[in-house]
This record gives C-alpha cells, sequence and structure tokens, in this order.
C-alpha cells in the first residue's frame, strides 16, 4: 500500500503516520525529518534545504523529489509508504505517480486529516520534538513521561525554529497556496478519504485506520 498522509502544518500528519506506518508495517517517509536529519551531517542537502525551511517556505521541487525518488527504491519500501508531508505541490504529486507507474505501482488512497486554523496554532506553539528519533510532542495534550526526554529513545527534545509565530503565519500561507489544491487533484483522481483530525490522537487514529480499511475496499 501507497499512502500519503496531507494537512497544514501541525493536523498531525507526523505524530499519526509513525503509529498507522507500524501498525500496517509499511515504511514511514517524512520529507520534513528527513531534512532536519541532513542538517545533523551538514550535507549540501541540508545547506540548500536550510534557507528555505527557516523561512517557512518549500524547499524547491528539484531537490524534495529527488530526494524522495531515491528514498523510495530502498528494500524497505517494497511493501509500501506512507508519505507524510510529501507531495505537497502539483509538481510533486505528479512527480511520485510517475515514479510508481514506472515500478507498476500506486497511490492507494490520500488521507487528508483536517483541522481547524485555531487548533493548529495551539498545537504548533505547544509541540516539542526529540532531536534523536523526531517523536512529536505536546506540552499539554501529549507530554513526555520526563519532563524534556523523548519516551521512545530517551533523547533531547527542543522546540522546532520553524514553529515560531511568524514563521508558522508563513507556512499556514505557503500551505494553503501551494499544496491545499492537492486536495482537489486527489479527490479527482478518487483517492481522497478526509478525516476529523480533532479530538484525541488514539480517537483520530482510530478515524484514519477505519477510513482505511473502508477506502482500500474500493
Ligand atoms: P514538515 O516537517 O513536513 O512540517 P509540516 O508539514 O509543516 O508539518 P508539521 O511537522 O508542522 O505538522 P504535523 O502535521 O506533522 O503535526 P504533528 O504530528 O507534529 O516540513 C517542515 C519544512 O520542511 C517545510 O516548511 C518545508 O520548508 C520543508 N519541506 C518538508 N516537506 C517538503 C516538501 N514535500 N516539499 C518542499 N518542502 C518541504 O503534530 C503537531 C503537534 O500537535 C504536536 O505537538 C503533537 O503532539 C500535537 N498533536 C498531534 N495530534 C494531536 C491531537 N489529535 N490532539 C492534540 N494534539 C495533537
Amino acid at each position: 500500500m501507497y499512502i500519503v498522509f496531507l494537512g497544514a502544518p501541525g493536523a498531525g500528519k507526523g505524530t499519526q503516520a509513525a503509529t498507522v506506518a507500524g501498525k500496517l508495517k509499511l515504511a514511514h517517509i517524512a520529507t520534513g525529518d528527513m531534512f532536519r536529519e541532513a542538517q545533523k551531517q551538514e550535507t549540501e542537502l541540508a545547506k540548500q534545504a536550510r534557507v528555505y525551511m527557516e523561512k517557512g517556505v518549500l524547499v524547491p521541487d528539484d531537490i524534495t523529489i529527488k530526494m524522495v525518488l531515491e528514498r523510495i527504491s530502498a528494500p524497505d519500501c517494497e511493501q509500501g509508504v506512507i508519505f507524510d508531508g510529501f507531495p505537497r505541490t502539483l509538481e510533486q504529486a505528479k512527480a511520485l505517480d510517475e515514479a510508481l507507474v514506472k515500478q507498476d505501482k500506486m497511490i492507494d488512497n490520500v488521507v487528508y486529516i483536517k483541522v481547524s486554523e485555531a487548533e493548529l496554532l495551539e498545537r504548533l506553539s505547544g509541540r516539542w520534538i526529540c532531536r534523536q528519533c523526531q517523536t512529536p510532542y505536546h506540552m499539554v495534550n501529549s507530554p513526555p513521561r520526563t519532563k524534556g526526554r523523548c519516551d521512545r529513545c530517551g533523547g533531547e527534545l527542543y522546540q522546532r525554529p520553524d514553529d515560531t509565530p511568524e514563521t508558522v503565519k508563513e507556512r499556514l500561507r505557503v500551505y494553503f497556496a501551494e499544496t491545499a489544491p492537492l486536495i482537489d487533484y486527489h479527490n479527482r483522481a478518487g483517492k481522497l478519504l478526509e478525516v476529523d483530525g480533532e479530538g484525541g490522537v488514539d480517537e483520530v487514529r482510530e478515524r484514519i485506520l477505519e477510513s482505511l480499511e473502508k477506502g482500500s475496499v474500493k
């Protein structure tokens, strides 16, 4: 199965994709996490991406598409993938469709996690991330068991530099201008599963799993 998780910054894509991928035994490809991992090693990719990420705008399509197409050729993607934060532009969506078709594969479903703008702002302002494994926490909604430490790997938690109020505003503007049009693109292809992303993390996960079960029967 090849599934895309689509939604605004803070909608819960990363939170849900990690657990759903584990449950369905799929690889989890999160382009934001890949760019942040690259920053640790100071790679050429990291240098190119950083300037865009700091501003809250999209990294250019050629850089992003190349990175994802290399990643999906890895053996752990054979059984399927959950794409989290990719594709984010029409060009990325078309490139992914074409690459999968070449391997006799296709996107099965697109889970669109819908959350109100007020809730997105609340979630992003309270988010802390693990520096090592990128697991997201929320200081009120899903705090770690030990303050400042990741439950999964014990890594240090930090606030993303692009979660400042000004950069969040820009990320939301970019989302509505460049990524939200993909809702219509996937809907026309008959692949869109809209899920209410408000409510507790477990509740939203159940809705996603239920809608994937129904969606995949189509
Ligand atoms: P990226 O890292 O992909 O960020 P994003 O899409 O802005 O999404 P977020 O990670 O902010 O939110 P999320 O939906 O994953 O929410 P989360 O689960 O963490 O991208 C960052 C940057 O990288 C981009 O700006 C761009 O520059 C670049 N980039 C990445 N992909 C790219 C691409 N394809 N093309 C070009 N550039 C790209 O949850 C948020 C918070 O809410 C957490 O604190 C969490 O604990 C909490 N929470 C989650 N669910 C719930 C719930 N149900 N109830 C209460 N709280 C919840």
